[in-house]
């Protein structure tokens, strides 16, 4: 293959992939970050619904963030370091489109990864 065609090919591939690498990275930053404390994983994620998570991660993931934040229980505690970082302000447009994704609503079943 010569170098052209690789371009175009691997422009091709990207920009397949692109619209779902949102999704993706919320996925991981969710079984990294979430998975640990809640520990349903993707049934917790189906337990709300889209409008539900999305007011959650709206504003770079405000409310979430401070419901954790605001919490009084022992479990919370860890994960507010985390909610506090910019880090979290990053991915939470990601996390947002994963969650709204897997919503109860939404009719859809993450793969099993
Ligand atoms: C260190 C543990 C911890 C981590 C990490 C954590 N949570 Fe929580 N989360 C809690 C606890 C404890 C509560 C209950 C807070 C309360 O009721 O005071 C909670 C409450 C919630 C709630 C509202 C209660 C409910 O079930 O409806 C949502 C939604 C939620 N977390 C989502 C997330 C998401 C999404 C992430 C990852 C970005 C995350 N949590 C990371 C411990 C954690």
């Amino acid at each position: 293959m010569n170098k052209f065609f690789m371009f175009l090919f691997s422009i091709l591939v990207l920009t397949s992939l692109s619209s779902s690498a949102a999704i993706y990275k919320g996925q991981r930053e969710f079984v990294k970050k979430c998975v640990k404390c809640h520990k349903a994983g993707q049934a917790f994620v189906a337990t709300k619904k889209k409008r539900t998570w999305k007011k959650l991660l709206a504003k770079k993931g405000k409310q979430l963030a401070q419901l954790h934040i605001n919490s009084t229980k022992k479990k919370a505690k860890k994960s507010k370091k985390y909610f506090k970082k910019r880090k979290f302000k990053k991915k939470a447009k990601h996390l947002k489109q994963f969650l709204m994704e897997y919503a109860s609503d939404s009719g859809n079943v993450p793969a099993c990864n």
